[in-house]
């Protein structure tokens, strides 16, 4: 099977030679790539259901790479012990999922140097979490496919690195926190070729919510719409003086 671009890109961020754990790894295509790419010699392939367990089983046997990838059943972070691996990739759930499971294992997660995430929404809340419980944002990507924009979030623990710091998009201290973190602060800062097209999208969605809002008569929507109007303001401002 044809890897998409959304794990190519995933792989990319993989650190060279590190013992790999792939949480949630349905068919296991990262973990047979990584290894068929020599980006590491070791992965631990797991997943909480049974279908995908069993897929990722039968793929790696295809291959006959039972002896670097091991595939285990189980619920997030539980099925590793402590030390085992270097580097966790999260990638293709809800940001508060992986947000769960990095806050159920603390004593795990304490040891990983680097963790490379891709949440299919909430991104905003799992920013905070990670920026919250000792960890840099170092690194994040935009991918476009199939029209469709997925970012990856790339964290270390703070004591270890200082966060990517290059060429802003634009002055980013324009920006509240909260749209800073839904936006994604490395994503300004390096300048991501998508990033206009995340702002849009976001843009977008605003006008979405504030349409459902606008039809409500409750004190509390009012202050929630204005609160995405300001934000919609942000960010068209952003995008009619720099982007
Ligand atoms: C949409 S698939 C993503 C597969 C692959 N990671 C990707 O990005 O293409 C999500 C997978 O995560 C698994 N999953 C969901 N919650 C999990 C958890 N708490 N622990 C382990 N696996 C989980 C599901 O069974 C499913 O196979």
């Amino acid at each position: 099977m044809e890897l998409s671009n959304r794990l190519r890109e995933i792989a990319a961020l993989v650190p060279r030679g590190k013992i790999v754990a792939d949480i949630g790894t349905d068919h296991a295509l990262l973990p047979v790539y990584l290894i068929e790419r020599g980006i590491t010699n070791k992965v631990i392939a797991t997943d909480i259901n049974r279908g995908p367990f069993e897929s990722a089983r039968q793929a790696v046997k295809a291959k006959g790479l039972q002896d670097m990838i091991d595939v285990r059943r189980g619920n997030g972070l539980d099925v590793l012990f402590p030390g085992e691996v270097q580097a966790v990739i999260i990638a293709g759930m809800g940001g508060n999922t992986i947000r769960q499971v990095l806050a159920d294992c603390p004593a795990e997660v304490g040891l990983f140097e680097r963790l490379i995430l891709q949440p299919m929404n909430d991104a905003c809340d799992l920013r905070r979490w990670l920026l919250e419980n000792g960890w840099c944002l170092i690194d994040e990507k935009l991918v476009l496919e199939a029209d469709r924009l997925y970012v990856i979030i790339v964290a270390e623990p703070c004591a270890r690195i200082t966060p990517c710091e290059s060429k802003p998009a634009f002055p980013y201290e324009i920006l509240s926190e909260d749209l800073l973190l839904e936006i994604g602060p490395c994503l300004i800062l390096k300048n991501d070729p998508n990033l206009s097209l995340l702002l849009r999208k976001l843009l977008h969605d605003y006008m979405v919510i504030l349409e459902g809002l606008a039809k409500s008569q409750k004190t509390e929507n009012k202050a929630k719409a204005q609160s995405v109007e300001n934000k919609a303001a942000a960010i068209r401002e952003v995008l009619g003086k720099w982007l």
